[in-house]
């Protein structure tokens, strides 16, 4: 990823903006003494609470506490990732964004290779576009042509052809000084490792290239034109794709309209560049999987709403409720999720073609939000004429619930449930509570469990906590960065200086680089949530290796993390000081020849290192 933005010119940024016109764009505001007021776009409400001090340059709430700057309340709008909203605020004093770490080798070799393989994949987009206008891709062109894309579309969307044949894309690159190998490192090349050969992974296919969020092509998707196996090809995980969490047309979408509200999930390529040809610009699709947290979080950055398009038959309805699980926990206020259930045997694409944009418009709009789909899905199989029948119900929406965040949507499903199931509010309310108790006593009793068996072991001279089986894979500067992303305030407790840390060399270099990062982030910048953190690092590779830890829990009481986190700084630092046998014996030798005599131990273990090192091999 690119260096970090240095903390100066950050504080420079919010010196010259104005909080009060950043959100005096996006909020209608009143004067009222010093400050502005407005109503808070945070959360609803209906009298103003909401108030902007262009003395003191932050925005406060009182009614639901939100607080921050102008960066962060581009951050929470906009929902724009750290590193973008900084861009944002710079572009509107036009200044460029500046980069640390450009002299840092290993951070440029880390840069170089990333741009080289976005080059490489932006040659072979380009290519393909190519080759769509010439003669070989007439074939390619009609069958487009005959799925109603106008050349438009086929432009927005950068679609191409992969002519046939083995090595069109190979030589065509391969005479522009790229090695063969990174052309396999990014998807492009196939290696037959029984002979030895490479030839290009997608030939004669129509292609879809795969945008990151600031228009970069990352992957592609291939089409057969025939009846074909696959249908459709895929680029395979590379440096710069990770198939969970990318999001086909959501660059487009976001060209389309500046101010999106909401997205449409849509099952396939076709699906959301039919939409787009009938005007409908916000539709985007997983690529071949089901939807994941990655997906959804990317989405509720961009906007309150997203409905989700699903066939109607069974198959569907299931993925629906696999698609509903995710999105429970992450309904928080000012967030929407809707389900939409298509006629069988239509998708999006034939759907939109017969009934034309109004009437997929119509549906989109009353898709069926997500309380009603959980109360269908809670009902199903149920006679909600019986007592039991309600008991059954009402437990099934309640271990939802259990899942939602608190809030709007979960009062309003308490009540909703309480009408339906004629147990009063209360009663569900303690129901509810039981089951959150007994969700976390499980919890704790897992957490105890970990705290008796660090409580045994001393710190800092013996090995780390003993780990749980979960924790295991983790090294002592993994768990460091873990402790961190988890409580982010921690840095405060840590040396000034990063001595401490072990070679970036060594076997865990990824993560010591990681964490040598992430120490920097935290002193420069005031983060206090994983959440932003983790934005911050969002779509590098650092940034899925923090997810990875972020998904653990940590199974400690905040008591005790402090007093961990030093204790394994100590614990590194102890291992520093002992030095390898080698630099033992040189320095014992070394002490010799200054004329220092050694005594008796020193001799003997000079004798013992000899014996060790003349073992080794070299
Ligand atoms: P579908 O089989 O529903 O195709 O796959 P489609 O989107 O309707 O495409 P057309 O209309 O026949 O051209 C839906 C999505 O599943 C993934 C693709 O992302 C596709 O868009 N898929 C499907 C694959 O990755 N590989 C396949 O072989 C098939
Ligand atoms: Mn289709």
């Amino acid at each position: 990823m690119a260096g970090q933005i240095p903390q100066r010119f950050i504080d420079d940024l919010l010196g010259r903006v104005d909080v009060v016109e950043v959100v005096g764009e996006r909020v209608q505001l009143k004067k009222a003494g010093r400050n502005y007021s407005g109503l808070c776009p945070f959360h609803q409400e209906k009298t103003p609470s909401f108030t902007v001090s262009a003395d003191k340059q932050f925005y406060h709430c009182f009614g639901c506490g939100a607080h921050g700057n102008a960066l962060r309340f581009l951050m929470e709008y906009d929902k724009l990732p750290f590193p973008e909203a900084v861009e944002q605020l710079a572009g509107r004093l036009g200044v460029e964004v500046p980069r640390e770490g450009a002299d840092d080798p290993r951070a440029q070799q880390r840069e170089k290779k990333r741009k080289e393989g976005v080059n490489l994949l932006e040659l072979a987009a380009s290519f393909y576009r190519e080759r769509l206008k010439m003669q070989e891709g007439q074939d390619a062109k009609q069958y487009l042509h005959e799925r109603g894309l106008s050349s438009d579309v086929i432009s927005d969307y950068g679609i191409g052809y992969a002519p046939g044949g083995w090595e069109a894309l190979k030589q065509h690159l391969s005479e522009r000084g790229i090695s063969e190998s990174v052309q396999i490192e990014y998807g492009l090349l196939i290696h037959r490792e029984d002979t030895g050969r490479t030839y290009d992974r997608f030939r004669d296919r129509v292609m879809f290239p795969i945008r990151d969020l600031r228009g970069r092509t990352i992957a592609f998707g291939g089409r057969v034109m025939g009846d074909g196996q696959p249908k459709y090809l895929n680029s395979p995980e590379t440096p710069v794709f990770h198939k969970g969490r990318e999001l086909y047309g959501l660059y487009e979408a976001r060209q389309a309209s500046s101010r999106l509200e909401q997205l449409v999930m849509v099952e396939g390529y076709m699906d959301v560049v039919a939409l787009a040809q009938y005007g409908i610009h916000n539709a985007v699709a997983t690529l071949g999987t089901a939807t994941t947290e990655d997906h959804l979080s990317r989405l509720f950055r961009l906007v309150g709403r997203v409905v989700f398009c699903f066939d109607g038959d069974r198959a569907g309805r299931e993925a629906a409720s696999r698609a509903l699980e995710t999105a429970l926990p992450m309904m928080i206020d000012g967030r929407e999720a809707r389900f939409l259930f298509l006629p069988e045997g239509d998708d999006p694409d034939t759907l939109v073609r017969r009934e034309g944009t109004e009437a997929f418009q119509d549906r989109v709009t009353c898709a069926m939000p997500l309380s009603e789909f959980l109360f269908e899905q809670a009902a199903q199989d149920r006679d909600l004429n019986t007592v039991e029948g309600r008991e059954r119900f009402a437990s099934r929406v309640l271990e939802a619930l259990k899942k939602v965040p608190d809030g709007m949507l979960k009062s309003l499903m308490l009540e909703a449930l309480a009408k339906r199931s004629g147990l009063t509010q209360e009663q569900l309310k303690e129901l509810l509570e039981k089951r959150v108790e007994a969700a976390a006593r499980q919890q704790q009793t897992r957490g105890e469990a970990v705290e008796s068996s660090s409580a045994e072991s001393s710190w800092p001279q013996s090995a780390p906590a003993r780990p749980t089986v979960r924790e295991q894979a983790l090294s002592p500067v993994g768990r460091i960065v873990q402790l961190l992303l988890h409580e982010p305030g921690l840095v405060t407790s840590l040396p000034e200086n990063d001595a401490w840390l072990p070679d970036s060399d060594g076997p865990e270099g990824s993560d010591v680089r990681l964490c040598r990062e992430l120490l920097a982030l935290l002193r420069a910048g005031r983060y206090r949530s994983p959440q932003v953190v983790l934005a911050h690092f969002q779509g590098s590779v650092e940034g899925s290796r923090l997810a990875e830890f972020a998904k653990r829990e940590l199974l400690i009481p905040r008591s005790t993390r402090e007093t961990e986190l030093t204790g394994l700084v100590e614990h590194l630092k102890h291992l520093q000081r002992q030095q390898s046998p080698r630099e033992e014996y040189e320095a014992l030798l070394a002490q010799e020849r200054h004329g220092q005599k050694l005594d008796k131990t020193q001799r003997q273990r000079l004798a013992s290192l000899v014996m060790e090192l003349s073992q080794r091999p070299h």
